[in-house]
């Protein structure tokens, strides 16, 4: 059967990696996570100095934009790949809100943009991928055969984040989680280059009334559709 490539975009804490993941299974297709590719580098900004608070000194970063290795490495036991930087294992480290607090101002680098994009470019050359992030329908994949927009209220996806972090052990307040994601919106879809915008062809998909087991379904029927068309 021939394969398709699955761009899926759309704001913060919308559950775009969950459906991602749940759809590359059943279709045995590869999935990409590119949020957890600009957090690894906005960690390493982090570690090195280069960032802090938001603020960062550019022209360091940039110029070791050469030094950063970003590898997925499948973890069996999850059924998932996890995020290594140069070498170590980051997933856990590159979810908190620390690094989320850094992540859209770091991800708004041209050259930062020009490195990733050119790594998912390769990663889904031979189709068969699902991938999501900001840019994916509108920039690394514009041809891709399924496009998906996600949207969901700001407060139903501070509510998921929160929960999420509270099950990590992390403390933190939902009047903080909030405010991130309403800035990490205004941020990623006005930023200059590549801003987080429903691509051409996308389809919209409002989750906040729908489970994630529905939305899946729905998708992964429409992706079905698709496929069968291609063959
Ligand atoms: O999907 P996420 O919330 O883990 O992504 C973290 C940040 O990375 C997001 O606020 C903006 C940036 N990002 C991006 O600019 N382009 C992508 N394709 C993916 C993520």
């Amino acid at each position: 059967m021939k394969k398709i490539t699955i761009a899926i975009d759309g704001f913060s804490s919308t559950g775009k990696s969950t459906l991602a993941k749940q759809l590359a299974k059943k279709l045995h297709y590869i999935y990409v996570d590119t949020g957890a590719m600009y957090r690894a580098v906005t960690l390493f900004a982090m570690r090195a100095g280069f960032v802090e608070d938001g603020k960062i000194d550019k022209k360091p970063l940039i110029q070791s934009l050469e030094e950063i290795d970003l590898r997925f490495v499948f973890s069996t036991n999850l059924g998932f790949a996890e995020m290594f930087l140069n070498s170590e294992n980051v997933e856990k480290e590159i979810r908190t809100m620390s690094v989320s607090r850094n992540v859209s101002q770091v991800s708004e680098l041209a050259e930062v943009r020009k490195k990733l994009v050119a790594m998912q470019q390769t990663m889904g050359a031979d189709k068969g991928i699902v991938m999501d992030g900001r840019d994916i329908g509108s920039v690394v994949f514009p041809d891709a055969e399924l496009k998906i927009f996600m949207t969901a209220s700001p407060e139903k996806r501070a509510v998921r984040r929160y929960k999420e972090l509270l099950d990590r052990g992390e403390d933190v307040k939902y009047s903080d989680i909030l405010e991130n994601v309403q800035k990490r919106d205004y941020i990623d879809s006005h930023r200059a280059i590549s801003p987080l915008v429903k691509a051409e062809g996308a389809i919209d998909f409002d989750n906040s009334d729908v489970s994630m087991d529905d939305q899946f379904q729905r998708i992964y029927e429409h992706a079905r559709r698709i496929i069968q068309k291609e063959a």
